[in-house]
């Protein structure tokens, strides 16, 4: 899964890049959803803090895209900085991850994952954090490929009216 030709290259994202980052989030529902959930809900859950992150930048926020070929945006991540709930250390939590249909399994995953492991110890952050639903088979097989392990387990009960 070694990229070939021109190495990807990794950027900031600007509020330029918004439509291209929105757009891709579509992606985060093509896998079998619980049949609780919409596709609407899940790919525009990150919309809003997205938007933010990209109109007012701060420190413990990043969006970062990788272009591959350079100049050709290919994917992202967006990590914001979260308390470890037991220690409240902090910890960068990787809120999107997320590369275009057409330049899947050529290993740009991993790099936009190492690149938000770059970021977080460059700010002496010690733990990285993710959710992910259950059925992504594919991108849990990245994170365990990563050295991610499980930790809790989310319930979720819809209540009928009553
Ligand atoms: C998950 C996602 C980011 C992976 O990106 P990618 O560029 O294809 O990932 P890579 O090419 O770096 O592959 C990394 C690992 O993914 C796994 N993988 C790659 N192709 C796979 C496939 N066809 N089936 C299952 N696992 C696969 C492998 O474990 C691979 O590890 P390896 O390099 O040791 O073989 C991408 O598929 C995606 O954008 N999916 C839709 C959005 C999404 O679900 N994001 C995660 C939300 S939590």
């Amino acid at each position: 899964m070694t990229p070939t030709g021109p190495a990807p290259r990794l950027r900031p994202a600007t509020p330029a890049d918004e439509g291209f980052l929105l757009a891709l989030t579509d992606r985060l529902a093509e896998f079998e959803a619980p049949p609780w959930r919409t596709a609407t809900e899940i790919r525009g859950a990150d919309h809003r803090i997205l938007r933010e992150a990209l109109r007012q930048p701060t420190d413990d926020v990043s969006v970062t895209l990788v272009e591959d070929p350079p100049g050709t945006p290919a994917g992202y991540f967006f990590c914001t900085t979260r308390r470890d709930y037991f220690t409240a250390e902090p910890v960068a939590h990787v809120e999107v991850l997320v590369v275009r249909r057409g330049a899947q399994g050529r290993g740009l995953g991993r790099v936009l994952m190492d690149a938000a492991e770059v970021w977080a110890r460059g700010r002496g952050i010690r733990q990285m954090s993710l959710n992910v639903f259950a059925a992504n088979t594919r991108a849990r097989e990245l994170y365990r490929h990563l050295g991610y392990r499980e930790e809790t387990v989310h319930y979720l009960k819809r209540l009928d009216p009553r």
